[in-house]
């Protein structure tokens, strides 16, 4: 039987169009899907968006359509921007879709029938871009601590959440599993919200319409977060419990930024708890995006609008550098200059020029045809054993969701392969005919660690991937066996590189 990975990305609300900050978080997703696929994994991959709630309904409003001509609309752009970015997600769940709808009823239903969801009556304070309630203490100025724009004071019959009862059930399973909440500054953040004590939660509405309606009482709208993070297993068939459900779930890895962690590692676990269902594996909280210094806005936005990068700059290049530039979990800055400098010295210099130079040796010395390699030197078992401790550190790193040390670990062989012909002088070497058998075996060994590379390159860069194992003549995808030392065979036609990413003029920008 394969082994089984689930992976999601928020739902992106549509009241917003995407940019960079969605994008980041499903590329993320997208190298650990293709990375796991690679792996021999049966691979279920989750996306999608948040239709409901009073923001998307505002939103709509204020353009003048009916929130699903709104949802429906800006539902196609992220789809166009996946397919942009190659993000070769599973499946696409929409909270409109009736396959959710039915399966939040439910999960509700069940909750209440259990006693933990009861009819109350509410006081507090919302914030409305948020989509949270504050209590009075909670406010700075009247305003929500969290975006600091103001908030109203709501007073309405409200069905509640037990989650006070789930408090030290939490806290327990946070500290038995220390990988539950990553990284460890935010988890330990969660530790402390969670000490100063868990009140119930209002999961009711009455206020607006646009949302799934209570089971048994229409005039409440079921609160859009509830409603929103059951899509991670709706999405599986849930309630329907054969099937996707009982293979992918518990979730390995839920990917969000770091502004929905409390939703995710508080409210999340605890729904989950009263519907007695296992908890997520992972939760993973990344850090904030800036643009050139600034904090995102929708008039920035047009400064590094997703579908413009991808068409100025190529979709690898961008992928790579959104996960190699930060390390996954701290805050980033996007800039046009950092990013040219890393196409120009990582992927141009370093990646680019290595396949360039053996692939044209190979055809220069040995018209394009591997030779089988005679007996190893030191100096070519050290490359090769750099190259098999890579494929070991990139599946630590990624384990670990280490995006941007899993892409060092691979440029590290990278720079070992232009320094190996630094130092073999292959051009020296053709000059002897006695050495010939060496030039073969040096020939090979920079030939078959680079198939290697981009074996594992195809998770970050699949286009870049597929056009230089060609080159190399493999037409097999990616895969495990791909990844042993040895796989290229002698004979196999060697085809010399065009530039897989041209320099870009640095002053142009
Ligand atoms: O919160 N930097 O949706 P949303 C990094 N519908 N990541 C960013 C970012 C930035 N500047 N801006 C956005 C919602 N993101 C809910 C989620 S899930 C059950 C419901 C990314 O459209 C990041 O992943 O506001 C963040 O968590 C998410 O977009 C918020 O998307
Ligand atoms: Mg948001």
């Amino acid at each position: 039987m394969s082994r089984a990975f689930y992976v999601t990305t928020p739902i992106y609300y549509v009241n917003d169009v995407p940019h960079i900050g969605h994008a980041y978080t499903t590329l993320a997703a997208d190298v650990l899907a293709r990375y796991r696929r690679l792996k021999g994994y049966e691979v279920f991959f989750l996306t999608g968006t948040d239709e409901h709630g009073q923001k998307v309904e505002k939103a709509a409003n204020a353009a003048g359509e009916t929130p699903q001509e709104l949802a429906d609309r800006v539902m196609k752009r992220f789809q166009a921007l996946w397919e942009k970015l190659d993000i070769s997600y599973t499946d696409f769940i929409r909270t409109t879709q009736e396959r959710h709808k039915k399966g939040v009823s439910k999960i509700f239903k069940d909750v209440m029938e259990k006693g933990d969801i009861y009819l109350g009556e509410y006081e507090d304070w919302y914030c409305t871009p948020c989509e949270t309630f504050w209590t009075e203490t909670q406010l700075i100025d009247y305003k929500c601590p969290d975006c600091n724009r103001p908030t109203e004071k709501l007073k309405e019959e409200s069905y509640f959440f037990r989650m006070s009862k789930y408090q030290e059930q939490l806290l327990a399973h946070i500290e038995a599993n220390p990988d539950f909440i990553q990284p460890k500054s935010r988890r330990n953040e969660i530790i402390s919200f969670v000490k100063e004590g868990l009140r119930d939660l209002s999961v009711s509405r009455t206020t607006f319409s646009w949302g799934i309606p209570v089971p048994g009482n229409d005039k409440h709208i079921i609160y859009v977060w509830f409603d929103a993070l059951a899509n991670y297993i709706t999405a599986l068939g849930y309630p329907e419990e054969s099937g996707n459900f009982d293979k992918f779930w518990p979730v390995d890895a839920h990917l969000i930024g770091k502004d929905i962690l409390r939703f995710h590692a508080v409210y999340w676990p605890t729904f989950l708890m009263a519907a007695g269902l296992p908890l997520p594996k992972k939760v993973f909280a990344h850090g904030w995006w800036t643009i050139e210094g600034q904090k995102m806005s929708k008039s920035l936005q047009n400064v590094v609008e997703p579908n413009m990068l991808v068409e100025k700059y190529g979709v690898d290049a961008v992928r790579y550098f959104l996960l190699r530039e930060v390390p996954f979990g701290l805050d980033g800055d996007f800039s046009h200059s950092a990013l040219v400098h890393r196409i120009n010295s990582d992927l141009a210099n370093d990646l680019g020029n290595l396949l360039n130079r053996s692939t044209a040796m190979l055809n220069k010395y040995f018209g394009g045809t591997v030779q089988a390699p005679a007996d190893l030197t030191d100096m070519d078992l050290a490359y090769q054993e750099k190259t098999r401790e890579m494929v070991r550190q990139v599946d630590m790193h990624l384990e670990e969701l280490a995006f941007s040390k899993a892409l060092q670990a691979i440029w590290e062989v990278v720079s070992a392969g232009n320094k190996y012909i630094d130092e073999t002088a292959p051009w020296t070497l053709a000059k002897d005919p006695v050495q010939k058998e060496r030039l073969a075996t040096v020939m090979y060994c920079l030939l078959e660690s680079q198939r290697i590379v981009y074996q594992l390159v195809s998770a970050f860069m699949p286009q870049t991937a597929v056009k230089a194992l060609s080159y190399l003549g493999v037409t097999d995808a990616p895969n495990e066996n791909g990844l042993r030392w040895g796989g290229l065979e002698s004979g196999t036609q060697v085809t010399k590189a065009e530039a897989l990413f041209p320099r870009i003029e640095e002053k142009a920008e």
